[in-house]
């Protein structure tokens, strides 16, 4: 059975609180919390004190995706604020501090993720492949809500798979932008385990039954 994540960066900001609930009401596994800083992407969202914030009000497993410059420098706060899973961009800093910056994930006893953009090939996680829990397989490129699915990221989802599979077989797949109830299936079809929806969720008439679509 798939999961659902919905992103709060369609929620409605001013009641955050109140969509977090209805997303329990829901059935949804994760909430999935993007941060963006006008650097990596170009665009701003929400940061550490909005995953303090949340903390408290939710069990549901924080799923914090970092779309920002040289993340190593932020793991820690987003730790300390409260998120279960932290992920980052590989195109966001050097080999080397993404390594360390996994390994600093871990070392504070959150699970640890990296991203790849469209244009980034699956071959560019080989040196990270044992140190994930997660790979992020972008859809759209990062920095928006409401775009469109980019059905050509799925070889590249399998190849992920397969990689994986030699390696880190416990590693899971997540993909995130365009998920709605047309693309969910072929990204099941092809290995992913969690699924980003932040639209197409928050835009559904019956929510529940959206969650069980992509769950099933
Ligand atoms: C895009 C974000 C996504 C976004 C998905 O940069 O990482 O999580 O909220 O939104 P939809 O589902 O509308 O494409
Ligand atoms: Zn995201």
């Amino acid at each position: 059975m798939a999961k659902i994540a919905p992103s709060i960066l369609s929620a409605d900001f001013a009641n955050l609180e109140r969509d977090i609930h209805n997303l329990e009401q829901c059935g949804a596994d994760w909430v999935h919390v993007d941060v963006m800083d006008g650097i990596f992407v170009p665009n701003m969202s929400i940061g550490i004190p909005v995953v303090q914030a949340l903390r408290p009000v939710t069990d549901l497993v924080l799923d914090v995706h970092l779309m920002i410059d040289r993340p190593i420098r932020y793991v820690e706060q987003f730790i300390k604020a409260g998120a279960d899973y932290v992920t980052i961009h590989i195109e966001a800093d050097q080999p080397q501090n993404t390594l360390e910056a996994l390994d600093k994930i871990h070392a504070l006893g959150c699970k640890a993720a990296i991203s790849l953009k469209p244009k980034t090939p699956a071959e560019a996680a080989i040196p990270y492949l044992e140190k994930c829990d997660m790979i992020l397989v972008m859809t759209v490129e990062p920095g928006f809500g409401g775009q469109k699915f980019m059905a050509d990221m799925m070889p590249k989802l399998r190849k992920l798979r397969q990689m994986l599979d030699e390696v880190n077989p416990g590693c899971i797949l997540e993909v995130d932008g365009g998920v709605d109830a047309n693309t969910c299936a072929v990204c099941k079809e092809n290995g992913a385990e969690v699924l980003v929806a932040g639209s197409a969720y928050f835009k559904a008439e019956d929510r529940a039954a959206f969650v069980k679509l992509i769950q099933a």
